[in-house]
């Protein structure tokens, strides 16, 4: 992929800000986990398997403000980094489970000089970030068989190369099929309030010169209506055991309209993105962001003053409208209960 979302170099984690684009092309270094934090929780840094990354890397950086050798002391120092990297943002499970892989090579190897386990930490994050890449190939190559020539494809947000360390989830599906000489269009949803769809996917999509027709998101259901869409396609942020999923505020509403027209809807993800621990997406915990993102269209205030705002960045689709699971381990059909405990255990 010739997007580098998230790297390591010269001692940094480098990373695209996604806000400046589809304008600007602007890296940003971060020295430390505060900056990781703030390039997470505003988004310059966004999706889930990216999240994780950043997170894991993010470790990294904090432990170098660290200064002990004393197991005991280093350990605190670690667990209260990712305690605080842990605080940007709650809806995208890699983050904790990225977190979690960190605090586990400390805790594991507590027999270890400290300077040792500063090298497996850093080696784990770049495990993390080497481990992704082959994940998008593999959940692109399931993926792209399910795609017919002629088909006309719909996705919302950005699941693509800016939301992972190489080829997306949902978007590597279309970059695979485009590699076999599929012949496909896709429809991306622009993705009101942040517009990930039309700011990053459209961008993503049209540099690997795959064809792509923007809409505003309230036009899918007329398109669905009148005979155009084919499949959908979509990145999850967190899935419970019975296959509940949460995605990009807009998601469900597109279940709805894919359900009501028989319309297969699927949803592409990394094992890392599941979440065993909760038997439905009710406990999802859901991300409210600041009214501004509602009330503003590029800095520039859209409505009159005072107007209340309700701003989840995030809805569940339950699983009765998912038609299947694209993972890194193959495809992942209903009953989605077993099957997911199955496939991934
Ligand atoms: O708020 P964002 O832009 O981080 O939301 C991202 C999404 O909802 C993506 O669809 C999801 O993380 C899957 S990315 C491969």
């Amino acid at each position: 992929m010739s997007i580098s979302t998230i790297s390591w170099k010269n001692s940094c984690v480098r990373i695209i800000d996604q806000t400046k684009l589809p304008l600007r092309l602007e890296y940003i270094d971060c020295r430390n986990a505060q900056c990781v934090w703030d390039a997470i929780k505003e988004l310059k840094v966004r999706g889930a398997p990216a999240i994780g990354i950043a997170g894991a890397f993010g470790v990294v950086l904090g432990i170098g403000e660290i200064k002990t050798n004393d197991y005991a002391e280093f350990k605190e120092g670690v667990d209260r980094v990712i305690d605080y990297l842990a605080s940007s943002r709650p809806t995208a499970v890699n983050l904790f489970w990225a977190l979690k892989r960190m605090q586990d090579v400390v805790y594991a190897n507590y027999d270890m000089p400290v300077r040792g386990i500063r090298r497996l930490l850093f080696k784990e994050a770049e495990k993390i970030l080497e481990e992704d890449k082959g994940i998008c190939r593999k959940m692109a190559d399931f993926g792209s068989r399910l795609i017919k020539n002629g088909d006309c494809l719909l996705t919302i947000c950005n699941a693509g190369a800016l939301a992972t360390a190489d080829y997306g989830t949902a978007l590597g599906v279309f970059y695979r099929a485009k590699e076999k000489a599929k012949n496909f269009k896709v429809f991306a949803c622009e993705t009101r309030p942040l517009m990930q769809g039309s700011r990053l996917t459209a961008w993503e999509l049209k540099k690997h010169s795959i064809d792509v027709t923007l809409i505003a998101d309230n036009t899918a259901g007329l398109l669905a209506k009148e005979g155009k869409i084919s499949k959908v396609f979509v990145g999850a942020d967190r899935i419970a055991a019975n296959g509940d999923t949460a995605n990009k505020i807009g998601t469900f509403n597109l279940s709805l309209v894919s359900f009501y027209h028989k319309i297969p809807f699927y949803v592409v993800a990394p094992s890392s993105t599941f979440d065993l621990n909760l038997k439905s997406g009710k406990r999802i915990p859901i991300e409210h962001r600041k009214a501004k993102e509602v009330l503003e269209l590029q800095s520039k205030k859209t409505t009159s003053p005072g107007i209340k705002v309700y701003n989840p960045a995030f809805d569940v689709t339950p699983h009765r409208y998912i038609s299947g699971f694209v993972t890194e381990k193959g495809l992942i059909y209903p009953p989605f209960e077993r099957n997911i405990r199955n496939a991934l255990t």
